[in-house]
């Protein structure tokens, strides 16, 4: 990991602590609790908030945390950690072992409104069963487990693995059930892998091609949207426009084909008819014609 990084080092420390907590409680099996119809919630979520606001408090004694369940501390000062202490309660309460660490530093101006968004400068994800440390910091890049993250270089939706979620809250009231058949149809695949910021840490390391969720919050966004970033993605809502922390709905891509994405939301949004999807015989031809200009471009080019 580079010297230059300011506050990404100490974070890990913190989140690999977590992690190892969770798994410990993974292996030994947690009693689950309802906060709502099917949103869980476990002793794992609350103890490993209670040490991660302990240890960020002895590293960072004046930035403030804003944790999923329920720390508010210091929200007045310039900097303001986003705390999901555990992203994927559902599969670590069924026993799937998918789910994070997620710790986002944002940097607030002096005189910020509350509603308004500061700037995103550290991200650290932590895969406690996969040992997998996703990092980045503003301007300084990405990397995993020390590797230096590129997002991927599929060029359209037809070639893409995509992921999404859903929301446990109100999940009657989601339009997404009508994306996810979509997109389904037009691309490899949709992953629904039950944690928002290691799907987002998947788009960063060119795992994943993309990812769009409505109604997510900070704490499951905001490490994972640097990660993005920083390893060349990008990241809006559903129209194109900034992405911001409290927005409703978040589209996540390697930037390749970010436009085509939003033009399939805006066709989807406005009840416009699709193109229809093609069949295997028409996505081969329009394959074949894509490899040759591509392959025409790079030789023209060399
Ligand atoms: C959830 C996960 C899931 C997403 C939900 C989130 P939690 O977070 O990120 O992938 O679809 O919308 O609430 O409750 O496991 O921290
Ligand atoms: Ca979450
Ligand atoms: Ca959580």
């Amino acid at each position: 990991m580079p010297t230059e990084f300011v506050w990404v080092n100490q974070a890990s420390v913190i989140a690999r602590e977590a992690g190892a907590q969770l798994r410990k409680f993974f292996t030994d099996g947690v009693v689950t609790e309802y906060k709502g119809d099917v949103d869980l919630v476990t002793v794992a979520d609350r103890t490993a908030e209670t040490l991660i606001r302990e240890r960020l408090a002895e590293v960072f004694p004046e930035h403030g945390i804003y944790g999923e369940e329920g720390t508010r501390e210091r929200l007045d000062g310039e900097f303001r950690w986003y705390v999901d202490p555990l992203d994927g309660t559902t599969n670590f309460a069924h026993g799937f072992p998918h789910f994070c660490v997620s710790l986002g530093l944002e940097q607030r101006a002096c005189g910020l409104a509350h509603d308004e968004d500061g700037r995103l400068v550290a991200a650290v994800i932590y895969d406690p069963m996969r040992d997998e440390l996703f990092v980045a910091e503003r301007g300084r890049g990405a990397r995993m487990n020390g590797k230096q993250m590129h997002v991927s270089l599929v060029p359209e939706l037809g070639e893409a693995l995509v992921a999404t979620g859903f929301p446990s809250r109100k999940r009657h009231d989601s339009p997404n059930i009508h994306f996810y058949q979509e997109f389904t149809l037009r691309s490899h695949g949709v992953r629904r892998a039950g944690s928002a910021a290691l799907d987002l840490a998947y788009v960063a390391s060119g795992r994943l091609d993309a990812f769009w969720e409505f109604n997510l919050n900070p704490w499951d966004t905001a490490a994972g949207i640097l990660l993005v970033e920083e390893s060349g993605g990008q990241v809006t809502n559903f129209s194109g426009g900034q992405y911001r922390l409290n927005s409703n709905e978040i589209l996540a891509s390697n930037g390749l084909f970010h436009a085509e994405l939003l033009g399939f939301f805006s066709d989807l949004f406005a009840g416009r008819n699709l193109h229809p999807i093609p069949t295997p015989q028409e996505f081969a031809q329009h394959r074949k014609e894509r490899m040759a200009k591509q392959f025409s471009g790079t030789v023209a080019a060399s």
